[in-house]
């Protein structure tokens, strides 16, 4: 408990991300929803809390989100609620529950934002993270699947991110899995004694979730278990040889991984991670797959789906080790004012240039020249106006370029311009 005197601190696993750093979160957001646009998604805003069932039977009631890491609790009139701990099943509840698919054709969705999972907080690992994600909802067309990972590849070229690797599976249907869950069953039968506590259990009650276990002893043993792409029927397989093909065309590279399964109960067909070399432990930047049958499971109508979900604080992790994007937020102009009267000409100085989109500081209290300066360059403005009274009596204000010292007197509409022209790339002013 915190006594009255302490510092208060956020929550454990959640941060506060500061200018410094929110510049970059800027740029990939900006760049994600040009290329969203590009592909003709539009964007969807669900709340951040949902009914509890609605997780429970999208995500799984076996899985680590829903059994472990979910923060739960009772509202006042003893409704379960749950934060939300990712967004595929909320945009499926919100298809539903607002008929979307009424609308007729496709369905593109996309969504930026938080999520919640009582995870260990380690780096790239928070309790409170965020999620740039898009959902596909209305056709099981293998070319979906084959566009999606085509548009992730324009967006991770886009931010400069080399050194990354798809990692493609097929997880079947529910019309080939339970074969291979029973043959599956039957080789943990033989090998379980050997696993973590939580394998034992899974291997009895959800035995596909065994092949997400990050327990490193139970590796060796996991290794050996047969294969879901060995089990696929001809639907799936024939799906997943579309998908493949689709890419091969299309110039992306993939790996197939027959353990990725990914920790979500409601995935069919194809799935994906794609992973960073410049991450470390947790090094999967996003995931995604196939999820046919969840409309049906949530009470809509059978729809198939396809999706992805970026994590953007690993996005941004990777982003900024591979040094590419930089975030310039240059202070375009600082008006520096000496005496009361050239108060009023320097705010209104100050307001037009703003209004012509420029970043724009004034001093707020009067102040020396030298001081101003002091202020101007360490706020790193590209021009300081300065305006006293022998500016105002020669009705020519004095612009310094603060890069090279060199300075002009000019009048003030020419400031605009000289100014507009002379600022870095990136402070366009808005039209
Ligand atoms: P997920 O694999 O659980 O999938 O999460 C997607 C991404 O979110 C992960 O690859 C990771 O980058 C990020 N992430 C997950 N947990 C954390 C955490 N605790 N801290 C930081 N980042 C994290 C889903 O959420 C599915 N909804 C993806 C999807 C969309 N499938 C179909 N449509």
């Amino acid at each position: 408990m915190n006594s009255k005197s302490d510092k208060m601190r956020s929550v454990r696993g959640t941060r506060d991300l500061l200018p410094a750093e929110t510049g970059v979160w800027q740029r990939v957001e900006d760049e994600a929803r040009a290329i969203f646009y590009a592909y003709n998604f539009r964007e969807i805003r669900t709340p951040v809390i949902e009914q509890t069932p609605l997780f429970a039977r999208s995500v799984g009631e076996d899985t680590d989100i829903v059994t472990k890491e979910m923060f739960t609790f009772d509202d006042r009139d003893h409704e379960s609620i749950t934060l939300r701990p990712e967004a595929t099943a909320s945009v499926v509840r919100a298809y539903i529950e607002h008929s979307l698919y009424n609308e007729g054709g496709i369905q593109k969705l996309y969504y930026i934002g938080p999520m919640f999972r009582r995870e260990r907080p380690q780096k790239g690992r928070y309790r409170q993270f965020y999620q740039i994600g898009a959902e596909v909802l209305g056709s099981d067309q293998p070319t979906i699947d084959a566009e999606v990972l085509e548009m992730l590849r324009l967006l991770l070229s886009r931010l400069r991110l080399e050194n990354t690797e798809l990692l493609l599976n097929s997880v079947g249907c529910p019309l080939c899995r339970p074969k291979y869950l029973a043959e599956l069953r039957q080789a943990l039968d033989r090998v379980k004694g050997g696993l973590c506590g939580d394998c034992q259990r899974r291997a009895v009650t959800n035995p596909l979730r065994v092949l997400d276990c990050k327990v490193e002893a139970d590796q060796p043993i996991i290794a050996t278990l047969p294969s879901i792409l060995d089990h696929l029927g001809p639907e799936c397989s024939q799906h997943f040889d579309r998908v493949t093909a689709e890419l091969r065309e299309r110039g992306i590279s993939y790996t197939i991984t027959p353990r990725l399964v990914r920790g979500l109960d409601y995935y069919t067909k194809t799935t994906f991670e794609i992973t960073s070399g410049a991450l470390g432990a947790q090094n999967a930047v996003l995931g995604g797959g196939r999820y046919d049958g969840l409309s049906e499971l949530l009470g809509g109508p059978p729809t198939p789906g396809i999706g992805f979900s970026i994590g953007e604080d690993r996005l941004v992790l990777a982003v900024e080790a591979a040094g590419a994007v930089k975030a310039e937020e240059k202070l375009a102009v600082y008006v520096a004012w000496l005496g009361d009267t050239a108060l009023a000409p320097a705010s209104k100085l100050a307001r037009e240039l703003r209004e012509l989109g420029l970043s724009v500081e004034i001093g707020y209290e009067p102040i020396k020249l030298k001081r101003s300066l002091g202020i101007a360059s360490k706020l790193g403005a590209q021009f300081t106006v300065i305006i006293g009274e022998g500016e105002l009596a020669s009705e020519k204000y004095q612009v310094k370029n603060m890069s090279t010292g060199e300075q002009h007197a000019m009048e003030p509409e020419r400031v605009f311009q000289f100014v507009s022209a002379g600022v870095g790339a990136g402070l366009a002013p808005a039209s």
